[in-house]
């Protein structure tokens, strides 16, 4: 018996029943089995297993879903074999949603999609009282409707959204802010670089690079989306600018941010990745031009993420491609980092500065799986209080 049973026994002068600090079972549906985070997540389930029993806890993956079809298996789902018995046993995709609020709990769930569709059902699930994680930003940045619905389904059941890979991967980003503005802190203002594939664009740029070929390469590494249009648009640094005011407390949705994109947009209507690539070559000209313009002022294109506060508290969110001095902290980035620089009456003397790679399947899955056990544990904690409980009052 472990020695926190034998303590509470102790201090209920009785013994334990069996359930009562036993290892505890946390079901969780997986949804995106077959994308590199949903698969690396499957890996961690299989692989981390062993340790996690050691510590009482035993995750069961009882659900499985792609964008073709879905698999719900009470009894749990092996997860090395999860991705095929998807593809052999799956049922269409409709339906899914519905299946997996009737599952019982506790149950986690794990958006590793990256669909809207998906992120429409998370206020019906919260509401039915499951824990949702997730890396997909379409739901933290969801416009007010959605966003609403969200947070009034979380207040009624308590059921948690955990979302700290959505900005920056496995990075301290999120719960810093979060933590801070918990603290009372008041954020005065903060820059920061939240795009990657951005990142590795402007810094080929700089070293003579034409756009099109720089988007190709960040394409062929992984940095950037098969199809890069969110990337360069903005949209997807602007989410990510909105989830991080978010946690600060501001009230705040997409169409706030002042978001000036790194290539004219009407280049980006174009749904056709090849094609979109091609298309780019009509802004190489600009581009050599402007990084000629900086390199002769020792400057650096970054894609910088801004938020200054106003005396009315709310605040001027921007994204935009901007030249800072090269010596510029944000400019001696490593292509695939994030960096936030902020200043708060907290950090008055010096401003806080988080920086490090901050994409990456390994690293998100890495976060997503920590996300999961943070949720599993307090899920067990939860379960146990609620036993402790019901022996207290069977005793008295
Ligand atoms: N990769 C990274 O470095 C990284 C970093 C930070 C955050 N993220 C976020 O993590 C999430 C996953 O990224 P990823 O790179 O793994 O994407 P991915 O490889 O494209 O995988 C997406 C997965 O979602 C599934 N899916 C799409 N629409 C669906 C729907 N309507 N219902 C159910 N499943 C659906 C896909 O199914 P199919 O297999 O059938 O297509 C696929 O399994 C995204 O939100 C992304 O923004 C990724």
């Amino acid at each position: 018996m472990c020695a926190a049973n034998i303590k509470l026994e102790e201090i209920l002068g009785q013994s334990l029943p069996g359930r009562v600090g036993a290892t505890r079972h946390i079901d969780v549906a997986l949804i995106g089995a077959s994308g590199r985070v949903g698969r690396r997540v499957l890996e961690l389930l299989q692989t981390r297993q062993r340790a996690l029993l050691a510590s009482g806890l035993c995750l069961r993956l009882v659900a499985v879903a792609n964008s073709r079809g879905w698999l719900i298996a009470r009894e749990g789902i092996a997860p090395e074999q999860a991705v095929e018995r998807l593809a052999n046993e799956g049922a269409a995709v409709v339906g899914f949603a519905d299946a997996v609020g009737r599952l019982p709990q506790p149950l986690v769930l794990l958006d590793c999609s990256a669909s809207a569709e998906v992120v429409s059902h998370y206020p019906h699930w919260l509401a039915a009282g499951i824990d949702v994680v997730t890396p997909n930003k379409l739901g933290p940045s969801a416009d007010w409707p959605l966003a609403r619905a969200i947070s009034s389904a979380r207040a009624v059941t308590g059921a948690t959204l955990r979302d700290s890979t959505t900005v920056g991967a496995q990075l301290p980003l999120l719960d810093t802010l979060r933590a801070l503005e918990d603290a009372g802190d008041r954020v005065l203002r903060f820059e920061a670089v939240l795009s990657g594939t951005l990142s590795y664009v402007l810094g080929s740029l700089s070293r003579g690079t034409g756009l099109a070929q720089a988007v190709r390469e960040a394409v062929v590494l992984g940095y950037a989306e098969p199809h890069p249009g969110r990337d360069l648009s903005g949209e997807d640094a602007a989410r990510k600018l909105v989830i991080l005011l978010r946690a600060l407390g501001q009230d705040i949705q997409l169409s706030d941010v002042e978001c000036v994109p790194l290539v004219d947009v009407a280049l980006l209507d174009e749904p056709d990745a090849p094609s979109l690539l091609n298309r780019l070559e009509a802004a190489d000209e600009t581009w050599r031009a402007r990084a000629a313009v900086a390199q002769a002022r020792r400057e650096r294109w970054i894609y910088r993420a801004s938020f200054e506060r106003s005396d009315t508290g709310r605040g001027r969110a921007r994204i935009a491609p901007e030249r800072v001095p090269i010596d510029h902290p944000l400019a001696r980035l490593a292509p695939c980092e994030n960096a936030l620089i902020l200043h708060s009456d907290y950090y008055r003397a010096a401003p806080l500065h988080i920086a490090g790679p901050g994409a990456g399947t390994d690293l998100t899955a890495a976060g997503v799986f920590a996300d999961l056990l943070a949720t599993a544990r307090q899920q067990a904690i939860a379960r146990t209080a609620i036993e402790i409980e019901d022996l207290v009052e069977a005793a008295a």
